[in-house]
């Protein structure tokens, strides 16, 4: 099996999402890995000139690494697009990446779904439809719930409802803080990977393990020490 990471952190290696990324694809045995790191690709921004899908259909007029990038996708069986949460959403040089899979897909031609379970754009090559998605993102938040909705409503516009599988991690930051909480990460990390072993075999991830993966790491109390602990300063007077 192929994995394809495609890490949208700015911190790039040392991303606190990849981490969590890295413990999902140990759970495939004997999967071929690679990882991408966005930031460090050329990757232009969208001219939004729509010669994708008039003058050349299905091809950028833009040269640089997302030609390499798309030969990537198609030779993945898994994709996970791995990113922490920036104000509510998707990261700018992520998101120029995804506006840039423009090319993939057709134009909108009318849609007569009424289960909302069809993405507004038909794709180009329907074999992409056999790969499986997983959006893997970090907050600094301590729930996951208030943060994430207008991200997963975007992904749900975007793949289609349910054509994808979210690990959405609160209390992100965590994994950036190294000698801190190190016992429960771990913990946490070894479950992700169990899940990343149960996705390999099944395609999906059950109610229980999704559950399991979505609590946070500590306490809303044992996070608020640490991240006083770790800023300081005047924004985070000890209490
Ligand atoms: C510009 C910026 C915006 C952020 N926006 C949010 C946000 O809306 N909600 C949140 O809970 N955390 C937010 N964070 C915190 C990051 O999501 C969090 O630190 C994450 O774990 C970083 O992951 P990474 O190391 O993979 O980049 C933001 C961080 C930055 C730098």
């Amino acid at each position: 099996m192929r994995l394809l990471i495609l890490n949208g952190s700015p911190r790039v290696e040392r991303s606190n999402t990849l981490k969590i990324a890295n413990a999902f694809a140990a759970g495939f045995p004997q999967a071929d890995i690679e990882t991408v790191h966005i930031y460090k690709q050329n990757i232009k921004p969208c001219l939004g000139c729509f010669s994708c899908w008039t003058k050349t259909p299905g091809r950028c007029v833009i040269v640089d690494d997302m030609l390499e990038l798309f030969e990537k996708i198609k030779h993945s069986d898994v994709i996970i697009e791995s990113f922490p949460l920036y104000f509510f959403g998707i990261p700018s040089g992520f998101k120029a990446f995804i506006d840039r899979c423009l090319p993939l897909m057709k134009t909108y031609l009318g849609s007569d779904d009424k289960n909302g379970t069809d993405s507004f754009h038909e794709l180009r090559d329907k074999s992409l439809l056999e790969k499986r998605l997983v959006l893997i993102s970090t907050c600094g938040y301590v729930k996951p719930e208030p943060m994430y909705p207008a991200l997963l409503n975007q992904f749900d516009l975007i793949c289609g409802n349910g054509n994808y599988t979210s690990i959405l991690c609160s209390e992100g930051e965590l994994f950036g803080y190294d000698g801190l909480a190190e016992r429960q990460k771990r913990g946490y990390l070894s479950d992700v990977t169990k899940a990343g072993a149960e996705f390999a075999q099944n395609g999906k991830l059950s109610e229980e393990t999704i559950r399991k993966i979505s609590k946070p790491v500590l306490s809303p109390d044992g996070f608020e020490k640490i991240v006083r602990s770790h800023w300081g300063g005047e924004d985070f007077p000890q209490i």
